[in-house]
């Protein structure tokens, strides 16, 4: 795909394409707002997608589990895919756990820098496994699901992200908030300030 291309798509949808990668644990809220940012996108009128774990492991990822070597690979494939989506111009929300601080280097890699933004979802462990919304974190401390992140898999926090978000102290309508002013911030999308 030529430079020449890439600038024409943008200029046809009036953005660029871009990636918000989040991580952070199961039950942190990363799907909700996600889906909650993808919503107000596309009332706006911006190409906007989710890719989330659940759904992706059903079908390209359907063949990994959850050892170190898997996720691995499961971030590989998504870093790939979220890379030439951003390509063809679509604002990217990655909805993974993402664990390993490795892994999003590589993602960041993948998709480059400019263009990469790392957005921690940091609920803490507590509050997540306090809501436990999929029944999970009860059967992992069952011993019945082994790897279970934050509990016997490890979590790496973001040392850097471009943005942080605690799902306990911040509502849904402030997170999306803040990350659309950041891609807004950022020339990704363009401003609805029309200075009227
Ligand atoms: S990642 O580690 O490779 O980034 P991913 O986001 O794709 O994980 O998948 C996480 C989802 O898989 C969780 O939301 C949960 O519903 C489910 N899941 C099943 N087993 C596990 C496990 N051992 N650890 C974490 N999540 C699990």
């Amino acid at each position: 795909m030529s430079e020449a291309q890439q600038h024409q798509r943008e200029t046809m949808l009036g953005q660029k394409g871009c990636v918000l990668w989040f991580s952070g644990l199961s039950g942190a809220g990363k799907s909700t707002i996600a889906d909650a940012l993808e919503e107000r996108l596309l009332k706006r009128r911006v190409l906007a997608t989710v890719l989330d774990g659940d759904c992706v492991r059903t079908g390209l990822c359907n063949d990994l589990g959850f050892s170190v070597e898997d996720r691995t690979e499961n971030l590989r494939r998504l870093g790939e895919m979220s890379a030439l989506m951003a390509d063809a111009g679509v604002v990217v929300i990655t909805a993974f756990i993402s664990p390993l601080r490795d892994s999003r280097i590589a993602a960041k890699a993948m998709v480059g820098d400019y263009r990469f933004r790392e957005v921690y979802i940091s609920t803490p462990l507590t509050i997540c496994e306090g809501r436990d919304v999929k029944g999970l974190y009860k059967r992992a401390r069952a011993g019945t699901i082994p790897n279970f992140t934050g509990i016997d898999s490890p979590f790496e926090p973001p040392l850097h992200p471009d943005i942080e978000l605690n799902t306990a102290e911040l509502s849904l309508e402030d997170s999306v908030s803040i990350l659309e002013a950041h891609i807004e911030a950022q020339g990704f999308i363009q401003s609805t300030d029309y200075g009227i």
